[in-house]
């Protein structure tokens, strides 16, 4: 049996479209979305997954109608009250990732809050992508280093230091639920070699025999980080 993956990032794509093919409204797809990251948390810290990146809200999800993106803060603020009992129960910590400073206060204080009260968790991280964008990331890593290292040359090592969650190894496995054979601005950097797992389904109908899935399809590819074979 290959390794397990480690890190798992999960673009969860197909809220809307599932919302649409059903006569509901977007918002509702959300709200299943909701759901099924709940659904998939619990799955993945079953499988042993030691740290999972949902990204629930990108860099560019701000061009949305102004009531879907408050519905999805909404949610994430739900998310972050209702879970504390079941994280504390599974040691779950929950983490962060993107540019906290632009989210709206109360999601502010909501995250901090319970990136503080889940801090010595030791099971499963949760890092939470939410106004993320790995371009973004980048630029803010680059600038925090010049903060520090004013006229220096900056190196790989430097930028990889200066990113949302250093201590954090890349992502193994990046999942994309509903068919799209895109990346969309997700770990940018760390997902240099990550293998892709595109999945049909629409994010709401995702169930812990699809994680499962995508962790064999995972465990049968050959990782060559651009090596070659070793016999
Ligand atoms: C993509 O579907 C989904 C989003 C932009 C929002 C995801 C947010 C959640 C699932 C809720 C919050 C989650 C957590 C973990 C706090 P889409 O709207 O782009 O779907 P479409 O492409 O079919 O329109």
């Amino acid at each position: 049996m290959e390794k397990s993956p480690s890190h798992i990032g999960i673009i969860m794509d197909g809220n809307g479209r599932w919302a649409e093919k059903r006569g509901l409204i977007r918002t509702q797809g959300h709200l299943e979305g909701l759901k099924t990251a709940k659904r998939i948390v619990k799955a993945a810290s079953e499988l042993g997954v030691k740290y999972l990146t949902l990204y629930a809200f990108s860099t560019e999800n701000w061009k949305r109608a102004s009531e879907e993106v408050s519905f999805i803060m909404n949610l994430v603020k739900q998310y972050l009250r209702a879970e504390f009992e079941f994280s504390r129960q599974n040691r779950i910590r929950t983490r962060y990732a993107g540019d906290m400073a632009a989210l709206p206060p109360d999601i502010q204080k909501e995250l901090r809050q319970s990136i503080e009260d889940t801090g010595s968790f030791d099971g499963m991280q949760v890092i939470l992508a939410i106004n993320y964008g790995g371009r973004d990331e980048i630029v803010r890593s680059v600038r925090k280093f010049y903060q520090n290292n004013q006229g220096m040359n900056i190196s790989e090592k430097d930028i990889s230091l200066y990113l949302d969650n250093p201590d954090i190894p890349d992502p193994d496995l990046i999942i994309r639920t509903a068919g799209e054979y895109r990346t969309s601005n997700f770990l940018l950097w760390q997902g240099a070699y990550s293998e892709l797992y595109i999945s049909e389904k629409m994010w709401p109908e995702w169930e812990k025999e699809d994680l499962e899935e995508a962790i064999a399809s995972f465990q049968n590819r050959e990782r060559r980080y651009g090596g070659i074979k070793t016999r």
